[in-house]
């Protein structure tokens, strides 16, 4: 079976408050969105990349690789991330056969080990569905009413955050993320829209250090996570 990875990395960004697109912010010495590229380039069951880029947007060309190892296809993002995903996924026509493989992986999470995206594809390959990398939920969890104040605490026992990446059948993420939209739905990952439609994706238990960078104090985080992995190689 073929594995396809897509980076949704049509985002701006407004939350961390940068003058430029956070996957373009450097962490340790490196654009962020570089970091993920080399995660998927080096593992060898992936057979090449869509990356789902901002309409306009002038800087991948800045920090693109010359020459990478896999076939790297540049596809136009759309309104949410969901749609940029979509948009991916209807680029790669003809390169995969609906019981093929995509792994969507944001642009944000540059802490991505290569030893998690490995695990993630070894449980997953025999799934007739497909699974996400998650951790469990550590911290007691509350509900708030609109004043700020606790209304319930949330038992976390079976609580897991969902992370990326996420791995899914082509022809069922397709028609997932198709249903999604024709009804309006905002889904905020792969597994919600396929959730949506019936089926019951895997939890695959991940590394908590692959972090979202969402806030200016991430982009501390991920420097220092990258930085104590590589230590000064990542500098390089
Ligand atoms: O905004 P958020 O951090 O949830 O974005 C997650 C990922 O989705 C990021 O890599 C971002 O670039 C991407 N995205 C996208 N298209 C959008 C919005 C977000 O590809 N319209």
């Amino acid at each position: 079976m073929a594995i396809w990875a897509i980076i949704p990395a049509a985002g701006r960004g407004q939350r961390l408050g940068a003058l430029r697109p956070k996957q373009y912010l450097a962490v340790a010495g490196r654009a962020l969105i570089l970091h993920v590229l080399d995660c998927f380039l080096t593992e060898p069951r992936i057979s090449g990349i869509a990356i789902a880029l901002a309409p306009g947007d002038r800087e991948w060309p800045e920090v693109a690789p010359v020459e990478p190892r896999k076939p790297v296809l540049i596809v136009p993002g759309g309104r949410d991330r969901s749609d940029s995903v979509l948009s991916a996924l209807n680029a790669l026509t003809g390169k995969l056969e609906k019981d093929d493989w995509v792994i969507v992986h944001d642009a944000a999470r540059p802490c991505l080990r290569p030893e998690d995206l490995g695990h993630l594809i070894d449980m997953v390959s025999n799934d007739s569905v497909g699974g996400v990398l998650a951790v469990p939920v550590v911290d007691t969890l509350k509900r708030a009413d609109s004043g700020g104040h606790i209304t319930a605490t949330v038992p976390r026992k079976e609580l897991w955050r969902a992370l990326t990446p996420q791995m899914f059948r082509y022809g069922l993420l397709q028609a997932a993320l198709l249903e999604s939209r024709s009804a309006g739905s905002l889904v905020t990952d792969e597994a919600m829209a396929v959730e949506r439609v019936g089926y019951v994706p895997r939890l695959v238990e991940g590394s908590a250090d692959n972090i979202k960078v969402t806030h200016a104090q991430d982009l501390v985080l991920a420097e220092a996570i990258l930085l104590h992995r590589h230590g000064s190689s990542a500098k390089q």
